[in-house]
């Protein structure tokens, strides 16, 4: 969703939050805006990305400035629906993430009293409520007005001539950085790593302001202190390190993820038991979904404990019976569903566990246990390491179930890993470009690395893909296969080998282009595949991971021949913190 950045300090404000929001632009980039508060507050606000503006900040001048990158959700990508808004004097500018769900009755209330709106955004609201409030008290003014407001905000308010930045949250994440005679407020922890490593995470209902020097922080009116953290996360994380993208450099990055999972697990103590209280429910959206998938599989095969998945968008509204243990699933922890599902699942007494990637993210906030999944941040709006990281505490779990089951095996997993990333994927790229539809079937777990694929390839190349049960795909899909249809099959041996290679050879009947990911060395699927690929570590577990990386190359790849944004795919955000 959008990203806001704030700063204040004594360096050249408007420039560092430039640099700031370019930082937050995988969370949406269809307009931007900064404000600064001189005498009048001065904003500059633009269509387009902060990354094509050059420095458009020129005109402005100050030590305190405010920022904004948006993902439209009301009003399409503009220039008057950038952010910030301002009130009818343009003596105050808002920043906001969020959704404020009852602007249409605050806006015909406003209007009634003489408002002027210039946008088609429920933010503009805020603006005009804090006109009404505000007397030369910035903090106070917010403080009375956030009660008006329903749903959800991030938000940052600054005044004509005051130097502070007075900062608010409610369901949309919100970090305070403590800089050497600066603060900083922004949605998450990456602009911020820039400057420093001391965090603050706000909770819901929080209110600060924010001097170069002082911070305070008060909810509910009252005075409150909240813990500082020393974020481990390196300023390098952040940065592209002479990769053109970074998906390619967060890809060649899993090898690494998925040996430092399973060290950083292997110190922590971890709620198995939870895991035998019965049913085990996951909810997860996107690609976290399709890794809870994989887990389904292994934790009923592996440890015979039952588990249902479910999306967390439908699980809130349709929860099902459920009892016992309830895990959310969510790299970036501030996901609105998942957030939502497991408020649910706490609301019918069932005891809730998080895995997440960001250290204090709101899904912590709301779960009785919390795994952190130790990725390190990821920036490609396309998830790939988040996946391998949860794949790792899925096994690491499974193993502590099983008491040592399979570790050794995953001690050798990271190779498997590191040697899809040296395979030549020409021939499958090459068989992918001219495509408008590719399929991808599997079985087992192998059916949600196919899903998976198939989103890779649909978000990032925009080729229509579609991920399949191998035995589902003659129920329908079948009508579609044709010459100009490429198949991608995960075919490793196994129990369902031989009914795999049978449902290979009726697609192959059908003339369909065959890219097929089996053990090296199978000479019969060699002979059936347009283009085979080996598959490292095959006849293990380890065969999950490299085929994952294998598709998220040939994705990449196909994307980057097509010539496609790949790091930010039109009309997509990393962090989708609406409903
Ligand atoms: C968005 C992102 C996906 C991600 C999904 C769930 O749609 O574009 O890459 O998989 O959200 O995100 P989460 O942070 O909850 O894992």
């Amino acid at each position: 969703m959008c990203g806001i950045f704030g700063y204040t300090g004594t360096g050249r404000a408007p420039e560092i939050v430039l640099e700031g929001l370019k930082r937050l632009e995988y969370r949406g980039y269809d307009s931007f805006g900064i404000a600064v508060p001189g005498t009048p507050v001065q904003v500059i606000k633009k269509q387009g990305r902060i990354s094509d503006a050059g420095q458009c900040t020129y005109s402005l001048h100050g030590t305190v400035a405010i920022g904004h990158t948006r993902w439209a959700t009301h009003g399409v990508p503009s220039d008057v629906n950038a952010h910030p808004h301002q009130d009818c004097t343009g003596k105050i500018a808002v920043v906001h993430n969020g959704i404020i769900e009852n602007y249409a009755v605050l806006k015909r209330e406003l209007m009634g009293r003489g408002h002027v709106f210039t946008s088609e955004t429920d933010t503009e609201v805020i603006a005009h409520l804090l006109e009404e409030s505000y007397n030369g008290d910035l903090l106070g003014a917010v403080e009375t007005i956030l009660p008006r407001l329903e749903g959800s905000y991030a938000l940052l308010v600054i005044a004509e001539g005051d130097r502070r930045i007075i900062a608010a949250r409610q369901h949309s994440p919100l970090v305070i950085g403590i800089g050497d005679g600066a603060m900083f407020a922004a949605s998450d922890m990456t602009p911020v790593l820039e400057h420093t490593r001391r965090m603050i995470v706000l909770e819901d209902g929080d209110v600060a302001s924010l001097t170069p020097d002082t911070l305070e922080i008060f909810n509910g009116g009252n005075p409150r202190k909240r813990d500082e953290e020393i974020v481990q996360w390196s300023v390098e994380d952040v940065r592209k390190g002479g990769f053109p993208h970074f998906m390619i450099k967060e890809i060649f990055e899993q090898p690494d993820v998925f040996s430092a999972a399973i060290r950083a697990l292997r110190s922590e103590e971890l709620p198995t038991r939870l895991l035998n209280a019965g049913q085990v429910v996951l909810v997860a959206c996107g690609t976290s979904y399709h890794a809870a998938l994989v887990f389904k599989y292994l934790l009923e095969e592996q440890c015979r404990i039952p588990a249902r998945v479910e999306y967390a968008s439908e699980f809130r509204y349709f929860t099902p019976p459920i009892e016992g243990l309830v895990i959310g699933i969510t790299q970036s922890g501030e996901t609105a569903d998942t957030l939502m599902a497991l408020r649910m699942a706490a609301l019918h007494n069932c005891s809730t566990l998080a895995i997440t990637n960001v250290m204090g993210s709101s899904v912590s906030r709301i779960a009785d246990h919390t795994i952190l999944m130790h990725a390190g941040p990821e920036i490609s709006v396309a998830a790939t390491k988040s996946f391998i990281a949860e794949l790792a505490v899925f096994l690491h779990l499974i193993d502590a179930i099983r008491e040592g089951g399979c570790a050794a095996r995953l001690d050798h997993a990271h190779r498997a890993i590191d040697e899809a990333l040296l395979l030549d994927l020409s021939s499958a790229v090459k068989c992918c470009i001219p495509a408008q539809d590719i399929f991808f079937v599997g079985r087992g777990p192998y059916y949600p690395i196919a899903l998976e694929g198939a989103l890779k390839m649909k978000e990032i190349s925009y080729i229509h893909a579609e991920g399949y049960a191998a035995g589902e795909i003659k129920h329908g899909p079948f009508a579609l296969l044709s010459e100009a249809t490429p198949v991608v099959a995960l075919c490793p041996p196994g129990d369902t080998y031989g009914v795999m290679v049978s449902n290979i050879r009726e697609m192959k009947a059908r003339g369909t282009p065959l890219i097929i990911l089996g053990e090296g060395g199978d000479r019969d699927l060699e002979e059936i595949a347009d283009v085979f690929i080996p598959l490292p570590g095959a006849d293990s577990v380890a065969g999950l991971l490299s085929a994952t990386v294998i598709l998220q190359l040939l994705a990449y790849h196909t994307a980057d021949a097509l010539g496609r944004d790949i790091d930010k795919p039109r009309n997509l955000a990393k962090s989708v913190t609406v409903e």
